[in-house]
């Protein structure tokens, strides 16, 4: 059996924190379920003292998912991690993520502190933490631009000091896979197994998968990455390309996750949905055309055999074989196999009424509609259920 690499989902924080990506609390949970679902490890549900809007989501994902080891993002300084400790206090698996900065250029121009005494703010953070939760992750924020020998230092105090992740962000994405490889073995070298080595890794140079790749390859087993890869600037690692890459390509990356593969396309169907953009068309694994054949070619070839053109069948990531557009003379019957083809659970039959109900009102305007017009529909459905299930709680006596 091959070993087991953890998938951390910071979707709902640093993906959250990107412009054009914020997501209400409700769209939130909406999203949390799918990635429980999916299978992710640790759910990183927001950073509480940037806003009232992130503590809140990471109490109302603890609270919705006490199965789930939900994280929540603090700088190592006492008043962010009592904030976070807070919001997380009805996490029944709950993770303490918290990170200082250790590279020279951060130190000198945005911390004004010497090393030594960003080695002290960490292990204090980390000490504080420690007292409450028993799972504590520390990031050496633009790690990958940091002094190596500093970077060791740093990650054997955290150690000391009671962290049980150390995260070695390429926060600028500036790393190329060979370079962070040997920087991650090093540290997986200091550490032993008394830490898990965790990556997040930014994709400035169009590098964050490969990296992540190159990382685990090197020895560390927790991978921060998100949903169509959203996250400041050019993004984060994206989820879904990792998840894959692992499975596909087992015989060279010889790591297993959790990952139900089938659930990606409709996550990311689900949050393009909620935010403002979805993944490029010509996105790996879940683009409009990851699996879509133009050229006379590769049509011929493929109609042969698939595999002349394809390295894995599109159900394997939840891409439904078919594409075949629903129009308004469509039945029930045929929208209700198609909810099941793009990976939903079965709908109740009210469900399917209002589903269907929304379908033929939008079909009538429109020439025919394909399965991201019904993924929509079905997430609108969710988040309609959602609210209407929250007003009835909040009119309960008691509540
Ligand atoms: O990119 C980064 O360094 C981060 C840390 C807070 C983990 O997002
Ligand atoms: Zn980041």
């Amino acid at each position: 059996m091959s070993e087991r690499v953890y998938i951390f989902d910071t979707t709902l924080r640093d993906g959250e924190q990107s412009p054009g990506c914020s997501m209400t609390t409700p769209e939130k949970l909406t999203m949390a379920r799918k990635l429980v679902d999916m299978g992710v490890d640790l759910l990183e549900a927001g950073f509480p003292i940037a806003s009232a809007g992130d503590y809140e989501a990471v109490r109302e994902v603890s609270r919705e998912f006490p199965e789930a080891r939900v994280a929540a993002l603090a700088r190592t300084v006492p008043k962010d991690i009592e904030r976070a400790l807070d919001a997380l206090d009805k996490a029944k698996n709950p993770r303490l993520h918290c990170f200082i900065a250790t590279s020279e250029i951060h130190l000198k121009y945005k911390l004004n502190k010497t090393e030594d005494e960003v080695l002290e703010a960490a292990v204090k953070g980390i000490e504080q933490a420690r007292k409450h939760v028993d799972d504590v992750e520390f990031s050496a924020e633009d790690g990958t631009r940091t002094n190596l020998d500093y970077l060791r230092r740093i990650s054997k105090a955290a150690v000391d000091a009671g962290a049980t992740t150390i995260n070695i962000p390429d926060t600028v994405g500036f790393m190329v896979p060979e370079e962070y490889a040997q920087m991650i073995a090093a540290i997986v070298a200091e550490v032993g197994d008394r830490a898990i080595v965790s990556v997040h890794t930014h994709d400035d140079l169009g590098l964050a998968v490969a990296n992540a790749m190159a990382a685990v390859s090197a020895g560390a087993r927790q991978i921060e990455c998100t949903i169509n890869g959203i996250g400041e600037r050019a993004g984060n690692c994206s989820l879904e390309e990792c998840a894959v890459i692992m499975k596909v390509r087992a015989d060279h990356v010889p790591f297993h996750t959790n990952i139900k593969t089938e659930l990606l396309y409709p996550a990311s169907q689900l949050l393009a949905s909620m935010i403002t953009f979805g993944p490029q068309p010509n996105k790996a694994i879940v683009g409009a055309n990851a699996f879509a054949h133009e050229a006379g070619i590769h049509q011929d070839g493929y109609l042969k055999n698939p595999l002349c053109y394809e390295i894995m069948p599109p159900e394997l990531v939840g891409v439904p074989a078919s594409n075949l557009v629903l129009g308004k003379h469509s039945g029930r019957h045929a929208l209700n196999d198609r909810v099941k083809d793009l990976g939903y659970e079965e709908l109740s039959r009210d469900q399917l009424n209002r589903l269907y109900d929304a379908f033929t009102t939008l079909a009538d305007n429109r020439k025919g509609l394909t399965n991201s017009d019904i993924i929509s529909l079905l997430n609108q459905l969710q988040i309609q259920e959602r609210g209407a299930r929250q007003e009835v709680e909040a009119l309960a006596p008691g509540a």
